[in-house]
């Protein structure tokens, strides 16, 4: 599998910018091994894949964000298109079922041990208890989360994305082999945004995240290697 790889940088840089080329300019500022790179739905349904391929043949890895839900098959063939472009990570809806998520981790062992790694969505962080209520949820997001990260490790897919706030207690009910994917990430004095619970990227790592996943702190920077080299010597000390 994909997986880490010997540089493995810890951190993946969310490309939420309205079109490609603003994105690639900014990536041109970027060393590959320092980071890797996610592109979500907004950038991919402007660019296609035409700019996912690009970014992968500049030696950058790249999570596609593109949260898959959809009946089995459909999941299974959309997972193997994600596969052919050579990213490094994909995701689905772990509320898409046990059978959903299976189909999709089998469409992915025809493309052997450079598969790209796997990983589910449990439940929105703009969820809140009352919104699941209204789907029928009444035992709270926490539970849900719990349900659904358990359906994904079963269904043997290789982590999920969560809140660094859960990282700890997913760690304990996963275990070590279960990647961890967590956005809501701020250095030291950063400016939250819109994000209203942050940790920074070595706390967020202490409680058991491996990956994190940040935007406007390096994408809004004047000098976005050098936020991106100061995490890394930060992280260094904690891993
Ligand atoms: O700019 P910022 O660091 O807040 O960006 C975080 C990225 O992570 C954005 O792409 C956002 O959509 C994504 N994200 C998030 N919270 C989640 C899931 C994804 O902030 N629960």
């Amino acid at each position: 599998m994909n997986g880490k790889r010997s540089a493995d940088p810890r951190v993946i840089v969310a490309l939420d910018f309205p079109d490609g080329q603003t994105a690639t300019e900014f990536v041109r500022r970027l060393r590959p091994g320092s980071c890797r790179l996610k592109v979500g739905k907004e950038l991919f349904t402007r660019e296609g894949p035409g700019l996912v391929k690009a970014l992968v043949e500049q030696g950058h890895d790249v999570f596609l964000d593109l949260k898959f839900h959809d009946i089995p098959n459909t999941v299974a063939r959309a997972c193997e298109a994600a596969a052919a472009l050579g990213v490094w990570m994909i995701n689905v809806h772990a509320s898409g079922g046990s059978r959903m998520m299976s189909a999709a981790r089998e469409a992915l062992e025809g493309c052997g041990p450079q598969r790209p790694l796997l990983i589910a969505v449990t439940v929105l962080t703009s969820m809140a208890d009352r919104d699941l209520e209204e789907l029928g949820i009444r035992d709270g997001a926490e539970a849900q989360v719990r349900r659904l990260a358990g359906l994904a490790r079963d269904a043997g897919l290789d982590g999920v994305v969560c809140s660094a706030r859960e990282a700890a207690m997913l760690r304990a009910q996963s275990g070590s082999g279960f990647t961890l994917v967590t956005p809501g990430i701020r250095p030291q004095g950063a400016a939250l945004d819109d994000q209203a619970r942050v940790l920074t990227p070595a706390e967020a790592i202490r409680q058991g995240s491996d990956y994190l996943v940040m935007g406007r702190p390096i994408t809004q920077s004047e000098d976005p290697a050098g936020v991106l080299a100061s995490i890394n010597r930060e992280l260094v000390t904690v891993t």
